[in-house]
């Protein structure tokens, strides 16, 4: 069957859709405007990506929205996007919990200012039953870090006699990483033509498709979406073996 734009086959959509959202300050920039522009523009990307999970029934969108390398910016620009995060969170929660989307995140979320963090969770706990899209925001989030704390728990968790070295395989780490309840991504895209990961779930996306596009994020949109979806589904996923594996 095909969806909306009849150009994807619905049988072939990922389950799970993570995006790298880059290119905001330079889409800010190609124009005049500051930075923090890009990214106010960029939201309006957010929006449209959440509204086309829902529409095409793909049921986990997880958006790279702050790194922990992302300190590293100005502070005026690193309190603009967190600012942003509330808003969003604030102005959308109805909306996004009419729509059954629940709200997730990841990352050292204790480094995010108190109010940031205080919004996070309200809206994490008011949508926690939802069951359409599982929408997970990636904050203060570094995969190379989300790994380490996975092996630090295994190691407590060996030490304390509740697992054996034996016992720990790769199922059981994924489920201690801050991914443990999310399916690995099938699709990963990444924005504004740089072709990098960027420590952005290093381990889950050990076998997912990566699509890169030269179109900067505020610039993505559904149609752009349909592209990369278009593109996932002709690709042969074989997971090592020699002939396509469905999963
Ligand atoms: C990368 O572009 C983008 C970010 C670091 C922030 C992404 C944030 C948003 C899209 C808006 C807020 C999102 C939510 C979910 C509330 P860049 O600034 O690195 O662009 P550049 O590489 O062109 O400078």
């Amino acid at each position: 069957m095909a969806i909306a734009s009849n150009l994807v086959d619905k049988d072939r959509l990922p389950r799970h859709v993570a995006i790298i959202m880059d290119g905001n300050g330079r889409w800010a920039k190609k124009r005049g405007l500051p930075r923090v522009a890009g990214h106010k523009v960029g939201l309006e990307s957010v929006r449209a990506m959440v509204k086309a999970c829902t529409e095409f029934g793909i049921p986990y969108l997880t958006l790279y929205a702050f790194s922990s390398e992302n300190w590293r910016r100005p502070s005026s620009e690193v309190g603009f996007l967190m600012r942003l995060l509330e808003i969003y969170l604030k102005r959308e929660l109805k909306e996004l919990d009419d729509n059954g989307v629940r709200i997730n995140a990841i990352g050292r979320l204790e480094g995010l200012p108190a109010s940031a963090r205080r919004q996070l969770a309200l809206s994490r706990r008011s949508t926690a039953k939802n069951s359409g899209l599982t929408l997970t925001l990636a904050l203060n989030y570094g995969g190379r870090r989300d790994i380490l704390d996975g092996v630090l728990l295994a190691a407590k968790a060996i030490a304390k006699g509740k697992l054996k070295a034996g016992q720990l395989n790769e199922e059981v780490f994924s489920g201690l990483l801050q991914t443990g309840k999310l399916p690995d991504p099938d699709l990963v895209i990444r924005t504004s033509g740089e072709l990098r990961l960027s420590n952005f779930l290093l381990w889950q996306s050990a076998y997912a498709e990566v699509f890169f596009t030269s179109t900067l994020w505020p610039d993505f949109r559904k149609p752009q979406f349909i592209e990369a979806l278009k593109d996932f589904s002709q690709r042969e996923r074989r997971f090592g073996d020699i002939a396509p594996v469905k999963r």
